[in-house]
């Protein structure tokens, strides 16, 4: 067993500083999950006990991984960021296993099937240290080169390079090591910082392990799947993979994407087959999509739970909620903050629900505000209906009870109670609370006056003889 022999470390204290946003980039999110959570819920399938270095922002870090992760890790303090060389000895009290997998924090594509090889190359060589290495065609200033000649093998830091560097296009170091930690600890005190950064490379224990001719294993993996992130265009670019690698796994799996590239899709989803996505749709972590579901163009879908069959049409937001089977919602629809819509409810066109539930069959198709409300079975929402649930201090529940009719364009001044097969007039402001099968009407009632038009002209009339009668006077 892998776990048995091997602890990992991951270096995660670093500023950040090629991000430029003052921020650790590890916080950033690639497909909805922090960039962090990438090595450290790969080292959790894996079964591999975890040391986090720290330090930059720690406390998000630290925060970020103990919510998400339910095996028990360590975090490491590296006060001073002087190099990744100096955040590996930050760990070495904790250093007890045979080996030791070390992983940059900020490479999120890594697969366990790349950890699973090195490991098996590093033991099959009895190596000191083992390292990924991969093809980059690039020539910017980016990655540690392998170069290996009559010399023996070592790693040149991109701050470091001269032009043959480029001209020997060698290999790129991954930043994935498995040490023996035997060599590690008789070693790590060995690495200095006499180059261009000032800083303590991890990776002179390359050329160390060398010059004391032991065994160095070099593991070949694919460029896109070690890539690192300091920038945000490389963010970019890794999560443009990732998301095209998710949107392969749904559309196997029997999901149609109507402009797969123009989706935007997070890891920890489910959707189930036979539905269809939108253009412009945005489906975010948490949300789980049934069968046969059809999530029209530009809506968005947040830790949401949607059941089979639903129509969600353009430009939707479902946020932290819950959708019953059979239900159609939107256009422009905002159904948010645990509300609850149920089997074949319809909620229409620039509707907001907030903290509600809706129940089997009743519909709300027009202009409507629902807030803190509990709603039956097949009640009538009227257009225009807001629940007035603030009163500038608290909230307050209005609830309306099965097969309920409140008419168009109704105020609801909360809390009150709408029963069961109640009806509200169109136009009400309803204060008080509306008993069953009665009719509740809450406006001023109607008065016409009649020949009002004739009166009107008249009066007119006058008017305008007395301002010629003014000006006349005014003029002699
Ligand atoms: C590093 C490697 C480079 C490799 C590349 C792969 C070194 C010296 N260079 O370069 O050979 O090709 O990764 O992506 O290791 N960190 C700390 N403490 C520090 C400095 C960094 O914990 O004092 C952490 C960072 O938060 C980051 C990781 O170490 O997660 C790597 O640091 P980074 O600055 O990204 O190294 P690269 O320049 O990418
Ligand atoms: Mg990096």
């Amino acid at each position: 067993m892998l776990s048995d022999k091997l602890q990992s470390i991951v270096l995660a204290a670093g500023k950040s500083s090629r991000f430029k946003t003052g921020k650790t980039k590890l916080a950033e999110k690639i497909c909805g999950r922090p960039m962090i959570l990438y090595p450290a819920k790969l080292l959790e399938s894996l079964g591999i006990q975890s040391t986090f270095v720290v330090g930059y922002q720690k406390e998000v870090l630290e925060n970020l991984i103990a919510k998400s992760c339910s095996n028990r890790v360590n975090f490491i303090h590296q006060e001073e960021q002087l190099g990744t060389g100096h955040a590996v000895a930050c760990t070495q009290h904790l250093w007890e296993k045979d080996h030791v997998l070390i992983l940059n924090g900020d490479a999120p594509l890594v697969t366990a099937e790349i950890i699973k090889n090195l490991y098996k190359e590093h033991i099959q060589a009895d190596a000191a240290i083992s390292l990924v290495a991969s093809h980059y065609t690039g020539t910017d200033h980016a990655y540690g080169r392998i170069i290996q000649d009559k010399d023996g093998i070592k790693i040149v830091e991109a701050k470091d390079f001269k032009e043959e560097v480029y001209d020997r296009k060698c290999c790129i170091n991954a930043g994935i090591y498995i040490a023996n930690t035997k060599f590690l600890k008789s070693c790590i005190s060995k690495i200095h910082s006499k180059n261009a950064a000032q800083e303590f490379y991890l990776t002179s224990l390359v050329e160390i392990a060398c010059k004391k001719n032991l065994n160095i294993v070099t593991s070949y993996a694919p460029y896109d799947k070690i890539r690192g992130i300091n920038t945000f265009e490389e963010l970019w670019a890794a999560e443009q993979i990732k998301r095209s690698k998710l949107i392969k796994y749904w559309m196997e799996h029997g999901v149609r994407f109507q402009v797969a590239q123009n989706i935007h899709l997070d890891i920890d989803i489910e959707i189930g087959a036979g539905s269809t996505i939108g253009g412009g749709a945005h489906i975010l972590s948490g949300s789980q999509i049934g069968t046969n579901c059809n999530i029209r163009k530009f809506s968005t879908i947040d830790n949401s739970i949607i059941k089979d069959n639903v129509e969600v049409f353009p430009n939707s937001i479902i946020r932290d909620s819950h959708i019953g089977k059979n239900a159609k919602i939107g256009p422009f629809a905002h159904i948010h903050s645990q509300s609850k819509i149920e089997e074949g409810v319809v909620i229409g066109n620039f509707v907001e629900i907030k903290k509600s539930t809706i129940g089997k069959k009743s519909s709300a198709k027009h202009l409507t505000y629902l807030g803190n409300a509990t709603v039956g079975s097949q009640v009538n929402i009227g257009a225009g209906t807001i629940t007035c649930n603030y009163d500038g201090f608290s909230k307050h529940p209005t609830i309306i009870k099965n097969n309920a009719f409140i008419g168009s364009n109704n105020t609801l001044v909360a809390p009150i109670t709408i029963e069961q097969n109640a009806f509200t007039a169109a136009g009400s402001t309803i204060t008080k609370d509306v008993p069953q099968n009665s009719l509740g009407i809450g406006r001023v009632k109607q008065v016409n006056k009649e020949d009002y038009r004739e009166k009107l002209l008249e009066k007119l009339k006058l008017r305008s003889l007395q301002v010629n009668t003014k000006l006349k006077q005014q003029e002699c």
